[in-house]
C-alpha cells in the first residue's frame, strides 16, 4: 500500500523521483524517503510526515545522480519516524531497498540474521530484506542472484525495488503475489519504475506490468524480465491513456468501489504474520498482552464512532462468546459523559481507522483517567489512538480514501476475532481442539469474501430496480444486528436515502407499523441460530406488501421464495459471518449512490477524519 518510484537515465533522478512520489500523495502516507547513487555512493534522505518535509531536507542536503529510488510509506511495522522510513540501507552501505507488503516471517528472519551478527537499525519488517541481500553479496553472488536468493526467504506478498553500488547502472524490481503492482515505464534512453501508474505518467505512457514471481533488471537502455527462477520472460507492452487519478482507480469508477474489492487483500494482510495455521495460534505482539493481564481482565469496554462502533458491536459478541469476558460497546461521543464504571481490571479498547477521531480519543482519555488498560485497533500507524494506547493491533488495510469506510470495517472484525481467540487461549476457556478449529476457520475468510464480490452483478441489478426508494428498513438479529446497522449507515451516508436498522425481534413492538408497499425491507438471514426467527419476520414483512431483499446462504430455497432479491453469501462459520454478509450491503449502497450520480467518495457534509467533538 506504500508508493514506490524509481528512475535510471541521464537526467538528475532526484526531482523525477520526488515528483513521482507527489503524484501518489493524495492516497495518504506517513513518511517518505529517497536514495540516489551519487559518485559511487548510496545517498539516502528520509523524513517523517509530508513529502514537503522530505523536499526541504533534500533542498538543504541535495543529492545528485542519474539513478535513484523513492518511497512513501504507510506504516505497518514500527512507527512512522524518519528512521523507519524507506529506503533501508544495509550495513555495508552498498544496498538500498524500498518495499511494499509485509514480510510475514520477518521476526524469524531477523532472529536468524541477528544470530549471525547482523545489526538492525529500525523496527520495520523491510530491513530484513536488505540484510539478506547483503548476506548473499558477501558470498560473492552478483546482485541479481543475491536478490533472487533473498526473495526466496520471504513469506507474504511483496513489491520490492533494489539499488546497489555493486551494479551502479541498474535497478532491480520484483513482485511476489499481490501486494500492489510493479510497473516499468519505458522511456527513450531512460526507464522508470513505480508501484502505481500515476507516479510516472508525466514521462511515459508505455508500460509493462510485472506479474507475480517476476523480476526486472532495468538499466537506462534495457529491460530484462525474468521469472524468479531465472528464466527469461516476455511481457506485453501497454499504452496507457488515463489521467493520473483515473489511473490510480484502475478499473474502478470510485475509490469506494476499489476499496470494497480490495478486501480480499486487506483481510489477507490483517491475518499476515498473526496467525500460525500449523500450530493453531494467534500472535498479536503489539498488544503487550501478558498471561497475567489476560487472567485479570474483568471487563472490556469497546469504544468507537460510526462504522468503527459497528465493528465494536460485533467485537462485544466475539469477546463474550469466544473468550467469555463481559464486554460492552460504548459510543465514544457519549462515553466520557456517562461516569463510566472502570478500574484497573477493565480494558478500554478503541477502534478507529484514522486513529485521530476526537470523540474516540476523548473516550480513551476517560479510560486512562480512571485507570483502565488502554488498547486500540487502528489503521493509521503512528496515529494518536495508537500512541496513547498500552497496546494496539494494526488493521493493515492500507490507506482508505473513500469517506465511507469499507475495508477498515471488515479488518477489525477479523482483528477482534483473533483477539478473542488469543484471550480465550490465555485464560484457558477453550481447549486445544477448539483453538485449532477457531484458528483454522480464519483461513477461509479472504476466499469467502472473494465469493461475495463475485456476486456483484446480482447486487447491481437490485440497486438498479431500487435506486428511487425513499426509505428502507434493515433487519438483523444476533451477530447480524451490527451488520444491519452498518448496511443502513452505508446507504444513508452516500445515497442520502433514509435507512433505519432494527433488531428483527423488536419489530412487533412498534416499527412493524411502518411497513407497507413503500417501505422495502432488507433482512440478514444467513443460516445460523437466528435463521428461523428471521424467516418468520420476513414472512410478516412480505404479508404487508413490503419489497424484500434477503441476504441468504447459498442454496437456501426458502429465503429465495420469500424474497424479491437475494444477495447470496457462501456458508461461513457464524462468528466470522459478519465479514461476509457486510460485503453485499457495501456494494448495494455503492451502486445505488453511483447510479444516482452522487459524489460517492466525498459525500456531502462528511469528512474522512472527524477531529472535532
Ligand atoms: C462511515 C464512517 C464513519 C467513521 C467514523 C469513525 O462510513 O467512515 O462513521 O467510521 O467517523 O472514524 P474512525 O474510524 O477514523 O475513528
Amino acid at each position: 500500500m506504500c508508493g514506490i518510484v524509481g528512475y535510471v537515465g541521464d537526467q538528475n533522478a532526484t526531482p523525477i523521483v520526488l515528483n513521482g512520489l507527489r503524484r501518489l500523495e493524495y492516497r495518504g502516507y506517513d513518511s517518505a524517503g529517497i536514495a540516489v547513487l551519487s559518485n559511487g555512493n548510496v545517498e539516502v534522505r528520509r523524513e517523517a510526515g509530508k513529502l514537503s518535509k522530505l523536499e526541504s531536507l533534500v533542498q538543504n542536503q541535495p543529492i545528485q545522480g542519474t539513478i535513484g529510488i523513492g518511497h512513501t510509506r504507510w506504516a505497518t511495522h514500527g512507527e512512522p519516524t524518519a528512521r523507519n522510513a524507506h529506503p533501508h540501507i544495509g550495513n555495508t552501505g552498498k544496498v538500498v531497498v524500498v518495499h511494499n507488503g509485509i514480510v510475514e516471517n520477518y521476526l524469524e528472519l531477523k532472529a536468524d540474521l541477528e544470530a549471525e551478527g547482523v545489526e538492525f537499525h529500525t523496527e520495520t519488517d523491510t530491513e530484513v530484506i536488505v540484510h539478506l541481500i547483503e548476506q548473499f553479496l558477501s558470498q560473492e553472488e552478483p546482485l541479481e542472484e543475491a536478490v533472487r536468493k533473498a526473495l526466496k526467504y520471504l513469506k507474504g506478498a511483496h513489491g520490492i525495488v533494489v539499488l546497489s553500488t555493486m551494479a551502479p547502472d541498474t535497478i532491480i524490481a520484483a513482485r511476489i503475489g499481490n501486494a500492489g503492482g510493479v510497473v516499468i515505464g519505458l522511456g527513450d534512453g531512460e526507464n522508470f519504475i513505480a508501484s502505481d501508474i500515476p507516479a510516472i505518467l508525466d514521462h511515459t505512457r508505455r508500460m509493462l506490468f510485472l506479474e507475480s514471481h517476476q523480476m526486472a533488471v532495468v538499466s537506462k537502455s534495457s529491460i530484462q524480465i525474468q521469472s524468479l527462477d531465472g528464466k527469461k520472460v516476455h511481457l506485453e507492452e501497454h499504452n496507457i491513456g488515463w489521467d493520473p487519478i483515473a489511473a490510480e482507480k484502475g478499473e474502478y469508477r470510485h475509490f469506494m468501489q476499489k476499496e470494497i474489492h480490495e478486501q480480499v487483500r486487506s483481510l489477507t494482510d490483517t491475518l499476515a504474520g498473526r496467525v500460525d495455521f500449523d500450530d493453531g495460534r494467534i500472535h498479536l505482539p503489539q498488544l503487550n498482552l501478558s498471561p497475567e493481564l489476560a487472567g485479570r481482565i474483568k471487563k472490556i469496554i469497546l469504544t468507537a464512532c460510526g462504522t468503527a462502533a459497528h465493528a465494536g458491536m460485533v467485537g462485544k459478541i466475539l469477546l463474550e462468546r469466544i473468550a467469555r469476558i463481559p464486554a460492552q460497546l460504548e459510543i465514544a461521543s457519549e462515553f466520557r459523559y456517562e461516569d463510566p464504571i472502570v478500574d484497573s481490571d477493565t480494558v478500554v479498547l478503541a477502534i478507529s481507522q484514522s486513529g485521530e477521531t476526537a470523540d474516540t480519543l476523548a473516550a480513551m482519555e476517560e479510560g486512562r483517567k480512571r485507570g483502565a488498560v488502554l488498547w486500540s485497533i487502528v489503521n493509521a500507524i503512528g496515529s494518536q489512538a495508537m500512541r496513547v494506547a498500552d497496546g494496539y493491533i494494526s488493521m493493515q488495510s492500507g490507506p482508505e480514501i473513500g469517506v465511507a469506510s469499507t475495508k477498515a470495517f471488515s479488518a477489525p472484525l477479523v482483528d477482534l476475532y483473533m483477539l478473542a481467540v488469543l484471550l480465550a487461549d490465555l485464560r484457558g476457556v477453550i481447549n486445544e481442539r477448539q483453538r485449532h478449529q477457531l484458528v483454522s476457520d480464519l483461513r477461509l475468510v479472504p476466499d469467502l469474501v472473494g465469493k461475495c464480490l463475485d456476486r456483484e452483478k446480482d447486487v447491481l441489478q437490485a440497486a438498479r430496480e431500487m435506486r428511487y426508494i425513499r426509505n428502507i428498513l434493515y433487519l438483523g438479529r444476533g451477530i447480524q444486528m451490527p451488520i444491519a446497522h452498518e448496511g443502513a449507515l452505508k446507504l444513508k451516508e452516500i445515497s442520502y436515502i433514509h435507512a433505519e436498522s432494527y433488531p428483527a425481534g423488536e419489530m412487533k413492538h412498534g416499527p412493524i407499523a411502518l411497513i407497507d408497499r413503500d417501505m422495502p425491507v432488507l433482512a440478514l438471514a444467513p443460516r445460523d441460530q437466528w435463521y428461523e426467527k428471521m424467516i418468520s419476520q420476513i414472512e410478516q414483512a412480505r404479508a404487508r406488501g413490503g419489497n424484500v431483499i434477503v441476504v441468504a446462504t447459498e442454496g437456501d430455497q426458502r429465503a429465495a421464495e420469500l424474497a424479491d432479491h437475494v444477495f447470496w453469501v457462501p456458508e461461513t462459520p457464524w462468528l466470522l459471518s459478519p465479514v461476509v454478509t457486510v460485503i453485499p450491503l457495501q456494494m448495494f449502497a455503492y451502486h445505488i449512490a453511483a447510479l444516482k450520480g452522487l459524489d460517492v467518495d466525498q459525500p456531502r457534509n462528511l469528512a474522512k477524519s472527524v477531529t472535532v467533538e
